[in-house]
């Protein structure tokens, strides 16, 4: 049993309903500080369904409907007087796709810093370098902070990205298939900096590449049509898996 104090992120017995629509059933799972979580199952299995509840992104959806709980840091997120944008700037969400501000780089990282009440040139300074550093774009990108965003590449967009979720400072950063529209070089540059991140943060990394989800993660969750079938070290459930689903999932047998 793990203590509580090792816990960052609790979920207890949550079902998630699209109006008639059951996405999640009765997830169950504890995710611990400075470690890479990872959430995989085939399409439609509910990561990112469960993913959203995580920030309460899944809020803006008309019609939903959740039971159970989410604890983060021993604290109900759930709760009706939980302080959304506070929970959002602590719990980071970054998608798929790249979705730079058609604004320079240095623009799109200091942004939401100054509208959050950074002031000050040197203090803006310091995060915009602080972040790129993080997310391991600095050295690309340092010479040509005034330049749009648009005009990086797709990989450099994501770390992009990355680094525009680390410069509002979260505890847990929320990744849905980050890597999945990249190239393997750029895939790889992502996991080495989610390597580096993970002493920091707290990383939940969901994706339908089991190959990446053994390389990068430290535990997972295998879902399976919004259950849980499987969680465990990402070692232990990649060579001997507990159940025949996860078996025959990570063998390519379905998914
Ligand atoms: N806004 C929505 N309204 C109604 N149903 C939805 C909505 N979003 C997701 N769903 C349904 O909930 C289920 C889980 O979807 P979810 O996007 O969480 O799966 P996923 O595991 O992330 O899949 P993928 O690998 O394709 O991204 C699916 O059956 C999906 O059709
Ligand atoms: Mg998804």
């Amino acid at each position: 049993m793990t203590q509580e104090s090792e816990i960052k992120i609790r979920i207890e017995d949550l079902s998630f309903f699209f109006g008639d629509f059951q996405a999640l059933d009765g997830v169950t799972l504890a995710i611990q500080p400075q470690e890479i979580f990872g959430l995989m199952g085939p399409a439609k299995s509910g990561k990112s369904t469960l993913l959203r509840v995580l920030n309460r992104m899944c809020d803006l959806i008309v019609g939903v409907r959740m039971t159970g709980g989410v604890w983060l840091d021993g604290e109900d997120i759930l709760a009706p007087d939980c302080d959304v944008v506070g929970l959002r700037r602590r719990v980071g969400l970054v998608l798929s796709r790249p979705t730079p501000l058609p604004r320079s780089i240095y623009e799109n990282l200091a942004l939401a810093p100054r509208l959050a009440g950074k002031k000050g040139r040197n203090a803006l300074d310091e995060v915009v370098e602080a972040s790129l550093k993080a997310a391991q774009l600095w050295g690309e990108v340092k010479d040509r902070l005034q330049e749009s965003a648009l005009k990086l590449s797709g990989g450099q967009q994501q770390r992009l990205c990355l680094a525009r979720t680390l410069a509002m400072e979260p505890e847990v950063i929320l990744l849905d298939e980050p890597t999945s529209g990249l190239d393997p070089i750029s895939t790889a540059k992502i996991e080495a900096t989610l390597l580096q991140l993970k002493n920091d943060y707290t990383i939940v990394l969901v994706s339908n590449n089991t190959k990446q989800i053994a390389r990068a993660t430290d535990r997972v969750a295998f879902l399976l049509m919004g259950h849980i079938i499987e969680i465990g070290d990402t070692k232990q459930v990649f060579t001997v898996p507990a159940d025949q689903k996860t078996d025959d999932y990570i063998s390519g047998r379905f998914g």
